[in-house]
């Protein structure tokens, strides 16, 4: 059995977080492409362009702690992919489609959420303070973009209701 240490820990989710972020780059454009209402295509594409930026930050952050910058697959986030494969296969009406989606990249944000936090508590205790400072700003936006979608569901709870 090998020993798994905490860089070992910190390296491994450093590159799940590369292919966390690479899938998200493509999913992001079908959930845009997907959903009708303004504010959810919006938060989407803004947050496809922060989605970029976190993928050039971990490159920077590789860098920083001398780890190749390679990925490593999560099935958490394939998961979730899968899952909204299987939603659109069954023909949904549009508005349930865009309140899937929704909720499907509110997931997403709370995976990113939840392994960034670690990664840069991580990063702090290793003493890669860069790398930690680099992590905290993914987790920030990733923890805006959060708000960003939960807004943008709430306003359309407000529309239907308002019928
Ligand atoms: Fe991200
Ligand atoms: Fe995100």
């Amino acid at each position: 059995m090998s020993t798994e240490s905490l860089d070992d820990l910190f390296e491994t989710g450093l590159k799940e977080m590369c292919y966390t972020e690479k899938q998200l780059l493509d999913a992001l454009s079908d959930l845009e492409s997907e959903v009708s209402d303004e504010k959810a295509q919006s938060a989407f594409r803004e947050h496809r362009q922060e989605t970029e930026g976190h993928v050039e930050r971990l490159e920077e952050v590789f860098d920083k702690v001398g780890v190749s910058p390679e990925e490593k697959q999560l099935h958490a986030i394939d998961g979730l992919v899968e899952d909204h494969d299987e939603f659109v296969q069954n023909d949904p009406e549009q508005e349930a489609l865009e309140a899937f989606d929704l909720t499907a990249a509110q997931k997403s944000e709370h995976l990113e959420i939840a392994a960034y936090g670690n990664l840069a508590h991580l990063a702090d205790q290793l003493g890669h303070d860069e790398a930690g400072d680099l992590l905290h700003q993914n987790l920030e936006e990733e923890e805006e973009a959060l708000d960003e979608l939960v807004e943008a569901t709430e306003q359309m709870d407000v529309s239907s209701t308002a019928d």
